[in-house]
């Protein structure tokens, strides 16, 4: 399972990507906003800051302007995957850029039919909304089922980017479920390393060793 992060705060992402276990970003237009910097300058840094997949999401709704802008954001760095909107637009954008060899993440997939098209698509990476299906009170990991089970039918190579997701328990069920990759919020991540009795029991052992008065150097 390939970790990814959901930011565009770089002061955050430098911390968490020194783990060693962050394998990628992904962005939107509300991160991007929420940055308050221009796109591109963001966008070029997150790419210094992590190796892996950067996604950058066009904002133009045409399938011209999506080229146009998809193309300046794989100009960036090596590793910007462009971000497209699951729509016929996106799809035809997308299919243009497996042609020129540039990746892409189709993003707002919401139906396991969505997700199909954007495999037939070419998508290096399609985003299942797990979060926002919850909140309307839908099952956002079977979502995830769903496109596991059609993408091993039909060998599609397009890899499972599980997102919006609010919780380590989303996490694991997306794990599960055999998403290739999960982008989390940062909070999130956090969340992963903890267990309450990782702490106590870390507290317990560090007590009982203090009063070995030993030094292992
Ligand atoms: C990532 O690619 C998505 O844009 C992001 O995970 C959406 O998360 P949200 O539903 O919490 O905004």
């Amino acid at each position: 399972m390939q970790l990814f992060l959901d930011t565009t705060d770089t002061a955050v992402l430098r911390t968490l990507a020194a783990t060693g276990l962050v394998d990628g970003v992904t962005t939107n237009p509300t991160l991007i906003a929420k940055s308050g910097r221009p796109m591109v300058e963001v966008i070029a840094e997150i790419c210094g800051l992590v190796e892996g997949a950067v996604s950058a999401e066009v904002a133009a709704t045409d399938v011209q302007g999506m080229l146009a802008e998809g193309r300046r954001l794989a100009a960036v760095a090596a590793n910007v995957v462009v971000k497209l909107p699951l729509t016929p637009e996106g799809l035809v954008a997308t299919r243009q850029f497996a042609l020129e060899g540039i990746q892409t993440n189709v993003t707002l997939c919401f139906s396991a039919p969505q997700a199909m098209l954007a495999a037939k698509a070419g998508a290096t990476y399609v985003s299942p909304f797990v979060g926002r299906l919850d909140d309307i009170g839908e099952d956002g990991i079977q979502l995830v089922h769903d496109i596991r089970a059609i993408y091993d039918n039909y060998a599609f190579d397009t890899q499972i980017l599980a997102a919006s997701i609010r919780s380590a328990d989303h996490v694991q069920a997306a794990a599960i479920a055999g998403a290739d990759c999960c982008t989390l919020p940062p909070a999130v991540f956090e969340a992963l390393f903890k267990h309450p009795l990782t702490e106590k029991g870390l507290e317990q052992f560090l007590s009982d060793w203090a009063k070995t008065g030993q030094s292992i150097l």
